[in-house]
């Protein structure tokens, strides 16, 4: 288990070559709202709005011109390119087709714009087939202006690409690249930079919008809302405008290595051979976990269905640069597909204590076999605990686990854990742990009491998605300080902090003012890490994500506001974050 110390050799040729990753950039630019009077020449759009008058405000990025390859607004009367995503094998299974239709109901430049009505799923939408006009490993921007006149205040809207594959039998592959929210009557200017993989087993790609996901029991009428699609570009841009790491900035591991483990959660994109991101990975951290692809969900869809190949992806990477890795998560009341709980027989009764037990079993033997050798530390189980109360989450909070087999399967995890995986440490994980008191006491006390019952526990996992304002470091110190006297180790396991200060806001500026508040909290909190490092209680500190674009924060709570919430922003670039936390001398007012 050691940590892999100085910069790695690169191995990587260039990013010319073998450019295969699909990024987003954008999320934070597409907030451009205008009336939706109709009727205003495309030209008179400025390519991105002016800085507003606030002193702090932030001017918005100057988006670069590209070569144009399409441009629609719909006014010859024709959809153009666009097509309903409703494909004859969906209607042969009973779903109905989306229209997509040129239309003079609203337009937010000439006499028409494109329709998107009769949606029965939020998946419907109008979608692009890009051929001809793209190429592998070029970088593209979509400009789009969105709006809805009818129906809810707002409703969020996502672009996406979809990935279908020569073998026919290879599932699509889906990639959300941006998230907007539109308020009903407003035009709102939709911008998104993507590369198009270079895959050799791709067979073809579409871009397309639609509504975030949801399944058909959750629906309410922003998901299903009537919309309308105007002066649509996509633009080839030039090369040099793809996200480049820095080279000759400092590796976080060679800071940071000497008090923790330097980790970051990945996804198989990212680790493409060729892609920026991988060249980034491999220069600053030393610990990989895979960010969703271990999950329930993606490795067991269907009993007795192994989906590897995503999660292979990461640890092959991982193996090949000399990473260690993370197993995130083996139990977890979320991304766990509903089969799990269900009676073999009768999917409408639950599953039996035994039933589900054993299902835990083998799913865990299942993880061994594929990475017993190569995962080091194991999230065993994951947010057992009760917000509301600080105990364990109970069936009316989302828990079947607790529902069906009762307390003691947490205790139970642990041991079949320690069974198949002897030689990794086992780590309890959750969140608000740092700023909730309640919270960590419950887990305090919780892994008191499996240590007194003999419970294999050796970590607690604190995820460590804060705000940046608050929780505070005195806070946060004593609640490491506190599970330290229990004699097991703290790893910090998914660090993010949000540039909001509530769940409620919509949205919010990246401002030269927030830059700093977040670089100082970073800095502030990584020395309470560092401290707790040199005494060897926190071993690892794992950021949940690259840079701004890819987080899951642009998502959540609030789909579409997008934020701000790591080191790296969507261009790759080091933010004041990072310099606050490997030299605070270059950040200037800090
Ligand atoms: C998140 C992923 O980052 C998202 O992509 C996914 O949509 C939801 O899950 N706590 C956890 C992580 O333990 O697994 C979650 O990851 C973030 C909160």
């Amino acid at each position: 288990m050691s940590p892999k110390g100085s910069k790695m050799k690169k191995t990587i040729t260039s990013w010319w070559q073998a450019a295969a990753v699909v990024l987003a950039v954008g999320a934070l630019l597409g907030a451009c709202a205008t009336p939706a009077a109709g009727d205003k020449p495309v030209a008179s759009q400025p390519a991105a709005a002016a800085a507003t008058a606030d002193d702090e405000a932030e001017e918005e990025e100057v988006l670069e011109k590209g070569e144009i390859m399409v441009s629609s607004n719909f006014d010859d009367a024709s959809a153009g390119q666009w097509k309903p995503r409703t494909k004859e094998s969906d209607k042969a299974a009973g779903v109905d087709s989306e229209a997509v239709e040129p239309s003079k109901d609203m337009a937010h430049s000439g006499t028409h714009s494109l329709k998107i009505h009769n949606r029965t799923k939020t998946w419907q939408g109008p979608t692009h087939l890009l051929s001809g006009e793209v190429k592998p490993g070029d970088i593209y921007r979509v400009t789009a202006w969105l709006g809805f006149k009818d129906g809810p205040d707002a409703a969020t809207f996502n672009m996406s690409l979809e990935k279908s594959f020569k073998d026919a039998a290879t599932p699509h592959a889906y990639t959300n690249l941006t998230f907007i929210k539109v308020k009903k009557g407003e035009w709102t200017k939709f911008v998104s930079e993507f590369v198009v993989p270079n895959d050799s087993d791709i067979a073809a790609l579409d871009y397309y919008f639609e509504t975030p996901w949801k399944s058909s029991g959750e629906l309410d009428e922003a998901d299903l809302v009537t919309f309308y699609l105007d002066d649509v570009v996509l633009e080839k841009l030039d090369p040099s405008s793809r996200p480049h790491i820095e080279e000759d900035i400092p590796n976080l591991v060679d800071v940071l290595g000497k008090y923790f483990k330097v980790g970051c959660a990945a996804t198989p994109e990212q680790v493409m051979s060729g892609s920026q991101t991988a060249e980034l990975l491999m220069k600053h951290y030393q610990m990989l976990t895979c960010g969703n692809t271990m999950k329930w969900d993606t490795i067991q869809p269907i009993e007795g269905q192994f989906n590897f190949k995503p999660a292979d992806a990461v640890v092959g990477f991982a193996s090949k640069t000399g990473m260690s890795l993370h197993g995130h998560t083996l139990l977890w009341h979320q991304q766990t597909p509903a089969w799990v709980f269900q009676d073999p027989d009768d999917e409408t009764k639950p599953a039996s204590r035994e039933v589900l037990l054993g299902r835990l079993k083998d799913h865990m033997q299942a993880m061994a076999d594929q990475y017993g050798d190569f995962v080091e530390t194991w999230d065993v189980v994951n947010e057992v605990i009760s917000d509301a109360t600080g105990k364990l989450r109970t069936g009316a909070e989302g828990s079947k686990w607790f529902e069906i087999i009762g307390p003691d399967y947490v205790d139970i995890a642990f041991k079949y854990a320690k069974e198949l995986f002897p030689d990794a440490q086992l780590v309890i994980n959750d969140y608000n742990l740092e700023s909730s008191k309640q919270k960590a006491d419950g887990m305090y006390e919780l892994v008191k009491g499996m240590k007194a019952r003999g419970v294999p526990v050796d970590v607690i996992g604190m995820q460590f998605h804060v705000k940046h304002t608050y929780p505070s470091v005195e806070q946060i110190r004593e609640t490491i300080a506190k599970f330290a006297t229990l004699g097991v180790k703290v790893q910090i396991t998914e660090f993010d902090m949000s540039i909001y200060t509530s769940d409620t806001e919509d949205s919010k500026k990246f401002t030269k003012k927030v830059k700093l508040e977040q670089a100082r909290r970073y800095r502030d909190i990584v020395n309470v890490f560092k401290e707790f490092g040199s005494k060897g209680v926190i071993e690892r500190v794992t950021f949940w994500g690259i840079s701004d674009d890819a987080s899951w924060l642009n998502d959540f709570p609030v789909k579409g506001r997008g934020d701000a919430g790591l080191l790296f922003d969507r261009k790759l670039k080091a933010k004041p974050a990072f310099w606050a936390i490997v030299d605070p001398s270059k950040v200037e007012g800090l």
